[in-house]
């Protein structure tokens, strides 16, 4: 049944009823996806037009913070701090969970600007999203009732799911969002695929995996940026991308609750698989904020036979 949306509604939230979840009259996530959604036409702004140098300071990762990363933060954090629906938010830029204590029914974890380093080479990148119902943002991602990331490519485009399957809007010239694919779904075996981290760190396991792929003939389709090269896979419906575990980083680099938790329950809405090489990603719990993870992830077969070598190879 689909929700009637209320008096006044833009397309886009006539659109984003059609699948949120059933009978359920729920504004209040409906609202912190627009929030989202209306936060991105600032930050493509400021991708356009910002600085594109250093903010002089770092992050709890250790990463030399960009101007940009900072104003896309400070964008996202003042729409969701003011929607009245937040109750806790968690950032990538920021040193520990945001309490807004107003009530809010959501708290939402977000990326603020992925890939923020490609900018400069003019490269795509994106925002993630991640919402959970209540208070607690260390709750495991399958717990999410929500995830969504905004691409920044050559088009601009929305990709959500509340777990009715995944939808994806493309903004128009009038920096509407408009939807343009619903349902997306995978194959259960690709020919692409996105290597992240170095290959001479990769452990005995990975590299027997992605030599197994290159001799079956996959295509190699790495740009360096989470959001595009997932939305590569999720799109052409084929493929793995993987950011291993390596040998100098045991868990490494992507961080769980904001870049691999909303990908893995993005991912897994559309059929696919998302693997530390062991274990699901939205079955991990995290312990701290700065959680980090291996991730094999895309179409079902692919995930399941990197983990049979690495459960063969370490
Ligand atoms: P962020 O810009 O949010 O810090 O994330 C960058 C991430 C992600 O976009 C990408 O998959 C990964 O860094 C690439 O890492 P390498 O540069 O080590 O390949
Ligand atoms: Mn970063
Ligand atoms: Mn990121
Ligand atoms: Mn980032």
């Amino acid at each position: 049944m689909t929700a009637i949306s209320p008096p006044g509604s833009t397309k886009f939230q006539i659109d984003l009823r059609r699948h949120l979840r059933e009978n359920e009259e729920d504004r209040d996530l409906t609202r912190v996806i627009c929030e989202v959604a209306d936060a991105s036409k600032y930050i493509i702004n400021a991708i356009r037009t910002g600085d594109l140098g250093l903010a002089g300071t770092s992050n709890l990762y250790g990463e030399n913070q960009l101007a940009l990363d900072v104003l896309s933060d400070r964008i996202l954090r003042k729409r969701l701090i003011h929607s009245g629906v937040v109750a806790n938010i968690l950032s990538e830029e920021s040193e520990e969970i945001i309490k807004v204590g107003n009530g809010g029914k959501y708290s939402v974890a977000f990326d603020p600007l992925d890939g923020s380093s490609l900018v400069d080479v003019n490269l795509a990148v994106g925002t993630i999203v991640t919402i959970f119902e209540g208070e607690d943002l260390l709750q495991s991602g399958r717990n999410q009732v929500a995830a969504m990331y905004i691409l920044y490519g050559p088009r601009t485009s929305l990709v959500y799911s509340t777990g009715r399957g995944v939808h994806e809007f493309a903004m128009n010239q009038l920096m509407e969002f408009t939807l343009t694919r619903e349902n997306i779904q995978l194959k259960p075996s690709g020919n692409i695929y996105s290597p992240g981290g170095q290959r001479n760190l990769y452990t005995e396991g990975t590299e027997k995996y992605v030599s197994y792929l290159e001799e079956k003939g996959c295509k190699l389709r790495y740009s360096g940026g989470f959001v595009p090269d997932i939305n590569q896979v999720l799109l052409k419906g084929s493929g793995i991308f993987l950011y291993p575990h390596l040998k100098n980083k045991p868990n490494g680099k992507l961080r769980l609750i904001f870049e691999l938790n909303p990908m893995a329950y993005l991912i897994e809405q559309a059929g696919g698989k998302a693997s530390t090489g062991r274990q699901s990603i939205l079955d991990l719990k995290p312990n701290s904020i700065d959680d980090c993870a291996p991730i094999f992830i895309g179409c079902r077969e692919d995930v399941e036979k990197a983990e049979e070598f690495i459960a063969r190879f370490g």
